[in-house]
């Protein structure tokens, strides 16, 4: 494919902006804002027509690869207010690496990501009255590429089409900032080495459904995923990735392919080595985590993830068994730390010594 000098965004802008929500009623992607991005890949042609317009449904030819054979990736990543009422993106470099990283294990074909981040930039600009400015809430930005090519051979699509689209968000969890009791998943398993696990794909989240379902029926906020071979190392809590504090250790499973791998969970170890306290990545067997909880040093624990930024956990269920963590009913020190830094950084309102806001 001849390299092309990328093509300039048009723009068709709405003539009927909606009326914006209240900020008690935001919730998590229950709005949408009134432009949203696309643009089109045909194998002959590359990426091409890259534009804003009004946000509304789309047409698919009901073959589309997409939706049968659900071969496309996804992004997630948030703008923010800042106190001066200035607009702050939060490592969209990292997701737009990601995204390519997703791509490739998807069988996509690659982004042009400084295109991308451009789009990203002129819907933020043109949208940025959604930017709510109440705390705890931002702009949750979500691109999609989609196989359209409309064909039920099982192969990969010769047609895509990326779609960005933008909703204000409140708090993930309806709990807000409280502990929540998780239930450590033995019968279903969300993904396995060498599987999807590591890209950012709809089918990982297909996968946890049913656990998540039967979960809540019993009153849990969550699943703890083990891995899908032994059913004994620890691998993501819900849709988050996942941290213990054992003693003075920080741990967090490492990156084995089956996991995936969060923009918070790499903001978060470096907030922490920065702060001098000791992490590793590794392999975290189930019966250390319960062990700890049983002899009181599992002193807290918490999932990372871009939406609900950092969430406490604050209990485990293992087969009926109660495994305790921390203090009951409140976020460990580390825990609000953490999260009071990741979001003072995000919306301004602390130094941003890594340079992570754009
Ligand atoms: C996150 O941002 O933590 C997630 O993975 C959830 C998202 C897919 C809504």
């Amino acid at each position: 494919m001849p390299i092309r000098r990328p093509e300039p965004i048009a723009v068709r802008r709405n003539r009927r902006p909606k009326p914006k929500p209240e900020t008690d009623a935001l919730g998590f992607g229950r709005f949408f804002t009134d432009h949203m991005f696309m643009m089109d890949y045909e194998d002959s042609r590359g990426w091409h027509d890259p534009r804003i317009v009004p946000y509304g449904p789309i047409e698919l030819d009901p073959a589309a690869k997409v939706l049968h054979y659900g071969q496309m990736t996804f992004e997630g990543m948030k703008a923010y207010r800042s106190p001066s009422g200035g607009i702050r993106l939060f490592r969209p470099d990292m997701n737009l690496k990601r995204l390519s990283r997703s791509n490739v294990r998807l069988g996509i074909p690659p982004i042009d990501e400084e295109l991308v981040s451009e789009a990203i930039r002129r819907l933020v600009l043109l949208d940025r009255d959604w930017l709510p400015a109440a705390p705890g809430t931002s702009l949750y930005i979500r691109p999609f590429i989609l196989a359209v090519e409309p064909l039920l051979g099982v192969s990969p699509s010769r047609e895509y089409r990326l779609i960005m689209i933008m909703t204000p968000v409140g708090s993930y969890y309806e709990k807000g900032g409280d502990p929540v009791s998780i239930r450590i998943e033995t019968e279903y398993v969300r993904a396995v080495r060498g599987g999807l696990g590591g890209a950012k794909t709809a089918g990982n989240y297909a996968a946890s459904l049913k656990a998540q379902e039967e979960a809540a029926s019993r009153g849990f906020a969550q699943v703890l995923w083990l891995d899908g071979v032994h059913r004994k190392y620890i691998e993501e809590v819900g849709s988050m990735n996942v941290f213990f504090r054992i003693g003075e250790k920080v741990v967090t499973p490492a990156l084995s392919g089956s996991i995936l791998d969060g923009v918070t969970r790499d903001s978060v170890l470096r907030l922490l080595n920065h702060w001098g306290i000791g992490t590793e990545e590794r392999r975290i067997a189930i019966d250390e985590v319960a062990a700890a909880c049983r002899n009181g040093t599992m002193a807290e624990a918490f999932g990372t993830g871009t939406a609900a930024v950092v969430s406490p956990i604050g209990e485990l269920d293992w087969d009926g068994e109660r495994l305790l963590v921390g203090n009951p009913g409140e976020a460990g020190p580390l825990t609000r730390r953490l999260y009071d830094e990741l979001t003072g950084i995000q919306t301004g309102r602390a130094p941003d010594p890594f340079g992570w806001t754009v």
